[in-house]
């Protein structure tokens, strides 16, 4: 059957019953979700880590990322499914990843979610991975519109107001490197390791934040746009000139950094809040999301600066923080909700949330990931 012609058909998503499926990096994640806006319950949420396929290159290698997901898609929804203790045919939409990420992957997980849609005679919804993170925290906490979020991940960091499914604004971003990238950049040079991020948290626990003064990058300039780059050429020279490090030097180095991390993202999203409230009224939270929204002493910081500007502050625990097809599920529910019901389109290496900042306005960053923002 036409797949346009069962999505013009798509039942309201009252209470779907979503499989979600995501391959735009290195995760090869799927799941099953059920229920309404603001109030879904995650049936399961698999999710198969490539990371021993990409550990001996310092990061993702895309090649091996797409072959490794056409092997092992099948196996994974197969998992979801039993899991959820559902079949197919109780599903109603099949929801997958269509961008912004890397290609080969994407075309795995958009090619397989269709045909599974198309065999099972039910609607293929394609989504956008960002937004996707940016709805997260509505499933795990019932996050309501509007909503301030810091988007942290491997290939992104910005600012975003979320105004309703589908209607986001970009407040600010980097003009550099992502978020992630930064961390994982850290930890390449310290010798711990991919991915960074998790290493540097846990390297960081015995450190001494106040040994290194590094810098926080772009914090004289106005409004909430993010730099990460500095802060990484800071951290090369420390480790230079300490050399050769101890395991008490590069703790101190990764407490130094991530302090530093800390404060430029206390400093900008409390303008990011600043420039919500101006431009939307009053956000109902400060939401972090995306994988480095995993790191405890940045949700510290961030939760910190809610309170200071009286809203609440939510983020996902960190089963939804990394990639996963719960969010990926989920986005399919809020958009079907609100009528807005997708062609199945093409897979898009690029993909911005708000269109119109991206290209009135484009940053810099590309991120190791591509250029995703
Ligand atoms: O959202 P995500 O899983 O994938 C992308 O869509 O990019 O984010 C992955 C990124 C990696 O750069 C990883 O190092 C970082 O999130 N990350 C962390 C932590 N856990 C994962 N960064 C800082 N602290 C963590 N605990
Ligand atoms: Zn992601």
């Amino acid at each position: 059957m036409d797949i346009a012609a069962q999505n013009r058909g798509a039942a309201p998503a009252e209470e779907a019953r979503v499989l979600g499926i995501e391959t735009s990096c290195d995760e090869c994640a799927v799941a099953v979700v059920e229920g309404g806006p603001g109030a879904a319950r995650i049936l399961s949420n698999v999710v198969l880590s490539q990371i021993d396929l990409h550990q001996a290159f310092g990061g993702v290698v895309p090649e091996i990322a797409a072959r490794a997901h056409g092997e092992t898609i099948d196996t994974v929804t197969r998992e979801a499914l039993a899991a959820a203790g559902v079949d197919l045919s109780s599903i109603t939409h099949v929801a997958a990843t269509a961008g912004p990420g890397l290609l080969g992957g994407l075309l795995v997980g958009a090619t397989f979610g269709r045909a599974l849609a198309m065999a099972a005679g039910k609607p293929f919804v394609p989504v956008n991975h960002l937004e996707a993170h940016v709805l997260s925290p509505r499933l795990s906490d019932g996050v309501a519109f509007p909503y301030c979020v810091a988007l942290l991940s491997g290939g992104h960091a910005q600012f975003v107001a979320a105004l309703g499914p589908g209607d986001y604004r970009r407040l600010g971003g980097t003009i550099d490197d992502a978020a992630g990238e930064a961390f994982d950049k850290t930890a390449k040079l310290l010798g711990l390791g991919y991915p960074g991020g998790p290493a540097v948290e846990a390297a960081a626990r015995g450190g001494d934040a106040k040994r290194f003064a590094f810098p926080t990058p772009l914090a004289r300039r106005e409004g909430c746009d993010l730099s990460f780059a500095g802060l990484k050429t800071a951290v090369r020279l420390a480790a230079e000139k300490t050399a050769p490090l101890t395991d008490q030097d590069i703790a101190d180095i990764c407490a130094s950094f991530q302090d530093a991390v800390a404060r430029l993202l206390r400093l900008k999203s409390a303008r990011a809040l600043d420039a919500f409230a101006a431009a939307h009224g009053a956000p109902s939270a400060l939401v972090a999301v995306g994988g480095v929204a995993a790191n405890g002493v940045l949700r510290a910081a961030l939760a910190d600066v809610a309170a200071a500007h009286g809203v609440d502050f939510a983020a996902p625990p960190l089963s939804l923080c990394g990639d996963n097809g719960a969010m990926i599920a989920y986005t399919a529910i809020d958009r079907l909700a609100a009528g807005i019901v997708d062609p199945p389109g093409r897979v898009r290496s690029r993909w911005p949330l708000d269109a119109s900042a991206a290209t009135a306005a484009p940053l810099l960053g590309a991120g190791k990931r591509g250029i995703k923002a």
